[in-house]
């Protein structure tokens, strides 16, 4: 049996209806079971949470691969590092943990650096794991589309450094792939989409796609910051995300490969389609 952590998050909800498609039976732990995507008699649904070690438990009774998968958190490192531990200790022979494509060895800023250190933990606990690390998601895209609507236009400090945007969808679907497929014990994928670009041209393609200008609006660290810092309560995820959009912005993810379209047999998702799938999130106000 599979259980998959992250079930009602953007890659674990892809992940889940991979899996559901497939017709594989699987396990979710989630916080609150109304919000999954797919239900049915193949689904089982453990309620509880990554920080209570008692429902972790439940949740790895008889099975043997399991997704490790949570969105950015101070406790983030510790609580991924624990479910580990526990599933490992309960008899899980195959970890597959979604990463980041800057985690490295030399990496400083918390987020990859921690995404690294946790992936060490998983190794040295004996069980086969696959590490999927992909590029900056398309789905960011959806913060700024109030922005795009309101005034045509999206900031961000990154000057012109390009990224192979990733739907995150497609990160999901690789995790059902590595934890239903032979060969993937031990392996390292770092996941893009299909064109390496810098935001100006982000821009531009949404622009063709919406039928109306967009803009890029190369914006200071310290303007990000400060908006950011509206929406952001937590200092230190505040200082994470600045530290990371300073690597990204040096160029960290400037990487493209064929791993997920090789994976996935199928091309990656462009960022045309996935912009015409949310056009509506784009619309000009009235
Ligand atoms: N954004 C990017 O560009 C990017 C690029 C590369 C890698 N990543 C990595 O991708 C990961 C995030 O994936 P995502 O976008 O799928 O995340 P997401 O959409 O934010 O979903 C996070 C999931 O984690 C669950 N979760 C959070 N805290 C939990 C807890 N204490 N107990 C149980 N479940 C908990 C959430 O449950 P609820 O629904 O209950 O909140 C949700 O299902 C991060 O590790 C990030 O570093 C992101």
């Amino acid at each position: 049996m599979i259980l998959l952590t992250g079930a009602t998050g953007r890659v674990g909800t892809a992940a889940g209806k991979a899996l559901f498609q497939a017709g594989v039976p699987f396990r979710v732990l989630v916080r609150d079971p109304e919000k999954m995507a797919v239900a049915g008699p193949d689904v089982q649904v453990v309620q509880g949470d990554l920080s209570d070690p008692a429902s972790i438990g439940e949740s790895l009774k008889g099975i043997s691969r399991a997704l490790i998968v949570m969105g950015n958190h101070p406790d983030q490192a510790g609580l991924e590092r624990q479910f580990a531990s526990l599933a490992a200790d309960a008899g899980v022979s195959h970890l597959v943990k979604v990463s980041s494509m800057e985690a490295a060895p030399e990496a400083t800023a918390a987020l990859p650096k921690n995404h690294y250190d946790t992936e060490r933990h998983i190794i040295s606990l004996g069980v086969d794991w696959t590490f999927l690390r992909p590029n900056y998601y398309m789905q960011n895209m959806l913060m700024y589309a109030a922005s795009i609507s309101r005034t045509g236009s999206f900031a961000l400090p990154l000057g012109v450094a390009k990224t192979a945007m990733i739907d995150a969808r497609d990160v999901g679907e690789v995790a059902a792939v590595a934890l239903t497929g032979a060969g993937h014990a031990g392996q390292v994928y770092r996941l893009t989409g299909p064109s390496l670009m810098d935001f100006h041209e982000v821009a531009q393609r949404m622009s063709g796609v919406l039928q109306r200008e967009i803009n890029y609006v190369e914006q200071t660290p310290a303007a990000f910051r400060a908006v950011l810092g509206q929406f952001i309560q937590s200092a230190w995820q505040l200082d994470a995300v600045c530290e990371l959009f300073a690597e990204i912005a040096a160029g960290s993810l400037e990487e493209q490969n064929s791993t997920t379209a090789d994976l996935l047999d199928r091309p990656a998702m462009d960022l045309e389609s996935f912009v015409q799938q949310f056009s509506q999130a784009f619309a000009p106000l009235d």
